[in-house]
């Protein structure tokens, strides 16, 4: 294992200030998708700077100070031509207001977090019950409210309509544009970044999302928590992403039991089920039917249980949100927890892990479907292991990790050691300082060369290791050892990275600075944006086979075949 040697103290330690500094960074891309324009309460800069002295946030301390916030909030749909002062004013009735803002999905909302739970009461306590005519209505009430207004919405009174925040990306046809406009390749990734990953708005929906659904699963499990995990807290995710969430049982569950303390105790008499993943199942059937009857908003319900990881699977209307959830996935939060302390140890990972899974997406080498496609976890992991074998490291192996964790760090999730120090300040960096351009390079090139046959992607040791397995592409899981991440994976999908990764080092290496701006104002795409534009493994293996032409050539060619195959795609 490489030595961490003390060149520096978390490479980017300013960097606990990369959120905040890519949040203020001029806005590059425009946004137009079912929005307006940008307006809530100026931030509390103060907040920024404190949070900056501290050092980066753990991810627990993260969630419980997110979901504390949503204990504070109600959604309320209203007409986009609500006036804002008069619907403030009628909510501060009830308390004062710390936050709120209005976004667009299927309606508009707005989002309103009170100061305390206490406005949240007096607002449930003064709501009536909707008077409907030809259908009846489930008596369940939630945070989700409507907006009653009789008669003080006038059209015609000049009313400008609410402003929305943005909870989708722009198109990527609009994204490259503006990524075609940047002068180097690190300001074309960092531009990506910005238009893509989540907003503070839009974690705060998760979070809300996951509180309401706490509110179903208490009618059964009153000391229950709904936690996300995966890319709506790892920092990787991107707009428009699903909201995974467990529901939290571990303080009913029996696992931390206590010996009793006097001679004589009384405990819970409780079913038993032959194993804990029918316990899992039946839970989840239960609260899958709940939410299927009586949780507003929430529609398509699916109930997976037999899959490896039972789940329950639906769209929540009001946030636009494809939702899963699932029962104690404690190893999937730690996973979580894992790719947030990476992202955190030195920016270069979330610029990378972002251009990389957008990539992915432009190809279709992923897809939201579940197939014999690379998933975003996947590709997650093989970029911070690309990240693990640079020289010097950007960032260290898993069982580093492990080895600098303290007593409070200690973990075993069903026999699995998860244990890694969640200290930021106790991880030392060697200094790398190779560009994000020279990055996305080499890892296109690594990736075309490593030998897929016969080794497997290891994080935890952070060098490749002899493949216990067949399956083409073998990523070994951080925690659950003997498992594969990327299972599903067949060789055809990985041929297909393979000769995207080579047709992309090639494409990247073509030019060196940007092209002058085309007669009609539109600048030709070149550098990442080029990457970005949908291409065919055929037509890379001809172009390949070809002579170097000249750059300005090949780019018109594919603007070209841009022009009638690219559509805009979100995932
Ligand atoms: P997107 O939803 O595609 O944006 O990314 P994601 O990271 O959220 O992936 P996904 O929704 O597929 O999975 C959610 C989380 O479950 C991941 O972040 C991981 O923590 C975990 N996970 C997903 N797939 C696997 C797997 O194959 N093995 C393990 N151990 N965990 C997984
Ligand atoms: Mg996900």
């Amino acid at each position: 294992m490489a030595s961490y040697r003390a060149l520096c103290r978390l490479h980017l330690r300013g960097q606990g200030s990369f959120m905040t500094c890519v949040q203020k960074a001029h806005i590059c891309v425009s946004r137009s998708v079912g929005t307006k324009v940008v307006a809530t309460q100026a931030e509390d800069s103060g907040k920024d700077e404190r949070e900056e002295k501290a050092g980066p946030k753990s991810l627990s301390a993260f969630l419980v100070e997110r979901q504390e916030q949503a204990e504070r909030s109600v959604l309320i749909s209203c007409h986009p031509k609500t006036s804002e002062k008069k619907f403030l004013k009628y909510l501060s009735r009830h308390g004062d207001i710390k936050k709120h803002f209005f976004y667009d999905s299927y309606g508009t909302y707005a989002v309103v977090e009170f100061s305390t739970q206490d406005g949240v009461r007096s607002l449930l306590d003064a709501a009536v019950i909707p008077s409907v005519s030809h259908e009846s209505a489930v008596p369940f009430k939630s945070r989700l409210l409507s907006l009653r207004t009789t008669g003080a919405v006038n059209q015609s009174d000049q009313q400008p309509g609410l402003q929305c925040r943005p909870q989708s990306t722009v198109p990527i046809s609009e994204l490259i544009q503006t990524l075609a406009r940047q002068e180097t390749v690190d300001q074309q990734i960092m531009c990506l970044t910005q238009a893509y990953q989540l907003t503070e708005e839009n974690s705060r929906l998760r979070f809300l999302v996951c509180s309401l659904l706490k509110d179903i699963a208490a009618a059964y499990f009153p000391e229950c928590t709904v936690k996300p995990f995966g890319s709506s807290v790892n920092g990787f995710g991107k707009l428009g992403c699903d909201l995974d969430m467990f529901l939290d049982l571990d303080d009913i569950s029996g696992r931390d039991v206590q010996t009793p303390k006097s001679s004589l105790s009384v405990e819970y008499q409780m079913k038993r089920a032959t194993s804990e993943r029918a316990v899992t199942q039946s839970i989840l059937s239960v609260i899958g039917e709940c939410v299927d009857q009586f949780g507003p908003g929430c529609v398509g319900v699916q109930k997976i249980l037999n899959a490896r990881c039972p789940l329950v699977r639906f769209s929540h209307q009001p946030s636009g949100f494809q939702c899963d959830l699932t029962v104690n996935n404690r190893v999937a939060l730690k996973s979580t927890e894992l790719l947030y302390l990476y992202g955190l140890l030195d920016r270069r990972v979330r610029l990378l892990v972002f251009s990389v899974r957008c990539w992915a997406r432009a190809h279709s080498l992923t897809s939201s479907i579940p197939g014999a496609w690379v998933t975003n976890f996947s590709l997650t992991v093989m970029v911070l292991f690309f990240l693990q074998r640079r020289s010097p490291p950007i960032i260290p192996p898993l069982d580093h990790l492990r080895q600098l964790a303290g007593p409070a760090d200690r973990s075993v999730i069903e026999g699995n050691d998860c244990t890694f120090v969640s200290d930021f300040s106790k991880i030392q960096l060697q200094t790398n300082t190779e560009t994000l351009e020279q990055l996305l390079n080499d890892f296109f090139e690594f990736y075309s060369t490593f030998p897929f046959g016969k080794m497997s992607i290891n994080i935890r040791k952070g060098k490749e290791q002899n493949k216990p397995e067949v399956a083409p592409l073998h990523i070994q899981n951080p925690f659950e050892t003997s498992l594969n991440v990327s299972k599903n994976v067949n060789s055809s999908q990985l041929e297909r990275f393979v000769a995207l990764c080579r047709e992309s080092a090639w494409l990247l290496q073509q030019r060196d600075a940007p092209p002058a701006g085309a007669a009609d104002g539109t600048p030709p795409a070149w550098g990442l944006a080029t990457l970005l534009l949908p291409s065919q493994v055929g037509g890379v293996k001809s172009r390949r086979k070809r002579k170097r032409e000249p750059a300005s050539e090949r780019i018109k060619s594919l603007l070209e075949s841009l022009k009638s195959k690219n559509s805009p795609k979100n995932s």
